[in-house]
């Protein structure tokens, strides 16, 4: 028989790893509750409509990447639906949004998101078929102040103290506008016209997105295009004077706040929802898929899926990309329990679960041996997974005074029950 094994751009996370995936998002947690956010958690699949409308029927996303299926109705009083595993979660978050009436409060809604997205790309480092984000928006109408951009520059200095509480260093952000609906698409006839001339020199995908959506030209990754792309017009040039301004009050805050940015004109990011600003956070360790995080402004979101007038603006971090960043920067801490009990005879196993649960209730992380394994067996499974054995027999059992051997160090100590918890949750010294 063939051995199963997990699908093509999916992967299995296993301990030690998890262990950093869990602290990553601690730290997100914790972050995002000192800036008053609160968690959302919408459904892994959704309507296939909210994304080709949300996202842009265009994109390489809605194309050719989306994992999409017909989903047979089961009763007559059902439809047959069109369903896709979401691909990223801004759209899913506008539309409860919506559907909550979440707008109704006057409030701006800041809320952020944990989970698994999907996208049929081509796997390399960095980059699955299902992977995970990290992400928040920040949503309401504009009377709360949805379109102001200090809300722009606040989520960017989150995102900087997010990054360095989580340790990771030599990151930069790129920065730049895309302007209004409007903006853009004067934008888009300036760079189809200019495209006219030179694109037959370019890429067969940049030839087809000359025509289709020009846009999509600046995200072009072959070298050869690059000089031409160079010379192309640029977006700030096509911005009116609400979104300069807007553009520049953003800069402004960030400038005060001490965030460092690179402007980057050709960052024009690969969904349609976007306005005015948008950005990345990127960091050379990563290789090819080098954006660790990216985000925007979405201001004609909502109306697109059928909503009330609903300015927001989020990122979303790729959380797998974290985790590689980390592991390169050996961050990653090895995962050791405190203590492995390894009970003398099968007949102690019962006295050494007693043991284990005293130890874990003192808040110790605590592994149990089984008194069938030699001793030798036991000291070597206890080496690969805790810092301390600690002997449970007969004699130990009996007068309350247990042998504890430390491997940092090699010592061996006696130590009495009551004092054990103490004694293991102090760290070895040399
Ligand atoms: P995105 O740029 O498509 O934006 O994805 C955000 C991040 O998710 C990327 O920077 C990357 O770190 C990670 N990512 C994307 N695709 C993959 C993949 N195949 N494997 C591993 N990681 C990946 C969005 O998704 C927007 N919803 C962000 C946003 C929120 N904009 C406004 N609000």
């Amino acid at each position: 028989m063939t051995t199963l094994k997990a699908v093509r751009g999916t992967r299995d996370l296993l301990p030690p790893e998890t262990a950093l995936w869990n602290r990553i998002e601690a730290t997100a947690r914790s972050v995002f509750a000192r800036y008053n956010f609160g968690e959302i958690r919408t459904p892994v699949f959704e309507d296939t409509s909210l994304f080709a409308r949300g996202l842009g029927e265009e994109t390489d996303i809605v194309s050719k990447e989306m994992y999409t299926w017909e989903d047979r109705a089961r009763a007559q009083s059902e439809k047959t639906q069109t369903l896709t595993l979401r691909p990223e979660n801004t759209a899913g978050v506008v539309r409860a949004y919506i559907e909550h009436q979440l707008g109704e409060s006057g409030q701006l809604q800041k809320l952020y998101y944990i989970g698994p997205q999907f996208r049929r790309e081509r796997p390399q480092k960095g980059r699955y078929r299902q992977f995970s984000q990290i992400g928040a928006e920040v949503i309401g109408p504009p009377s709360a102040g949805s379109e102001s951009p200090i809300r722009d520059a606040e989520v960017l200095e989150m995102l900087a103290t997010l990054l360095d509480e989580l340790g990771i260093s030599g990151w930069t952000l790129h920065l730049n506008s895309v302007g209004s609906a409007a903006d853009r698409a004067r934008y888009n006839e300036t760079l189809r016209a200019a495209l006219v001339l030179l694109a037959p020199q370019m890429c067969a995908d940049c030839q087809r997105r000359a025509v289709t959506n020009p846009l999509r030209v600046l995200d072009c990754k072959v070298l050869a295009d690059q000089p031409i792309i160079d010379t192309l017009p640029v977006i700030a040039d096509s911005l009116d004077e609400s979104s300069r301004t807007h553009f520049a009050a953003v800069m402004a805050a960030l400038d005060a706040a001490g965030v460092p940015y690179t402007r980057n004109n050709r960052l024009v990011r690969g969904l349609d929802y976007y306005t005015r600003t948008t950005f990345e956070f990127t960091h050379d360790g990563l290789g090819a898929q080098n954006a660790l995080l990216g985000g925007g402004r979405y201001d004609g979101l909502s109306e697109a899926i059928g909503g009330p007038k609903a300015p927001g603006i989020g990122f979303a971090m790729g959380e797998d990309r974290l985790v590689l960043t980390l592991m390169a920067q050996e961050l990653a801490p090895p995962q050791v329990a405190d203590a492995y009990i390894a009970p003398l005879g099968e007949n102690l196993n019962p006295a050494a679960l007693s043991l284990a649960r005293e130890l874990r209730r003192a808040g110790l992380s605590v592994d149990l041996g089984d008194g069938s394994f030699r001793l030798k067996k036991s000291f070597d499974a206890a080496n690969k997974a805790a810092r301390n054995i600690v002997i449970l027999g007969e004699d130990e059992l009996q007068s309350g005074i247990l042998t504890v051997k430390t491997f940092a160090t090699g010592i061996q100590t006696k130590v009495i029950r009551a004092e054990l918890a103490c004694f293991l949750s102090t760290p070895a010294t040399e």
